[in-house]
């Protein structure tokens, strides 16, 4: 009797799962792996757009070599970005050198103060293109890449790869002890229209390339290096599984 019921109950998990599996390969979801890569700890900060949920509550701790798999909702946009030389507390407050989010480990919705190298997302409803790209806008602190998995169209590997903190203007810098650990943009650093793409400077076409921005941009070609910098930044692929890495080798 008790062996009959197991049975059944063993079959009837079964029914489930196999229901389950078929259910999740229709519906293609989509998945980050953050990877690591540095010689040093990084926090990363996770930024849902359009009212979204906030993803691993929006901030975590990964030691170096470690990576971590984020399922991903359908249609899900944001950013994501690394924090360096951090310390929180047992309650998760705390500061950061670079990329902080208002004092405290778990962003929840807040952004990191630049300067910051930022991953931007729109991934596609069902089989949609997704759009993604490695902005310097907002300025440099760490090395990010971004790797695709599967998925069908251009799909390439990008991001900023150069050091740009030992390439960094000295008008730009941002130091702790003696170290440069980030890279302001110009538009940051002086506030200058022409830098910031705003007044008259305000569309593509009165808005060229300044000698801060070709600097990022020799540095990092498959980043935007100012607001204005478009088609060579963004980038497409449909139906892939991405990797963002921090210090990719
Ligand atoms: C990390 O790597 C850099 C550059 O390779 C090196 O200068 C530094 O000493 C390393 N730091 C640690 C903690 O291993
Ligand atoms: C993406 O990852 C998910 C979850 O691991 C997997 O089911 C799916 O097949 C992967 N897609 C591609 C294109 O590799
Ligand atoms: C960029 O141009 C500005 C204005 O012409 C100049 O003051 C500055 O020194 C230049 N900086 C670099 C790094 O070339």
């Amino acid at each position: 009797m008790v062996n009959s019921s197991r049975l059944h109950l063993l079959f009837f998990f079964f029914i489930i799962a196999t229901a389950c599996k078929g259910a999740a390969s229709l519906v293609s979801s989509t998945e980050f792996t953050i990877q690591n890569s540095c010689n040093f700890t990084i926090w990363p900060g996770f930024l849902t757009g359009n009212g979204g949920a906030q993803l691993k509550y929006g901030g975590f701790t990964l030691s170096r070599g470690t990576s971590v798999g984020v399922t991903l909702p359908a249609g899900w946009s944001g950013r994501i970005w690394g924090r360096t030389g951090c310390k929180f507390d047992e309650s998760g407050a705390g500061r950061c050198l670079t990329g902080g989010c208002g004092n405290k480990l778990i962003c929840a919705g807040a952004g990191g103060v630049p300067p910051v190298t930022l991953a931007e997302f729109t991934i596609g409803n069902g089989g949609a293109k997704h759009f993604y790209g490695v902005s310097l806008v907002d300025g440099y602190n760490v090395q990010m890449g971004i790797t695709t998995r599967g998925g069908s169209g251009d799909c390439q590997n990008i991001g900023c790869v150069a050091d740009l903190n030992r390439r960094c203007p000295k008008e730009l810098r941002v130091m702790d002890r003696g170290n440069v650990v980030a890279c302001k943009s110009a538009c940051e650093a002086f506030g200058k229209p022409e830098y910031c793409c705003t007044g008259a400077f305000n569309k593509p076409e009165t808005c060229p390339p300044t000698n801060y921005s070709r600097i990022f941009k020799r540095a990092c070609p498959k980043a935007y290096s100012y607001a204005y910098d478009g088609a060579s930044s963004s980038f497409t692929c449909a139906n892939a599984n991405y990797s963002i890495i921090f210090c990719p080798r």
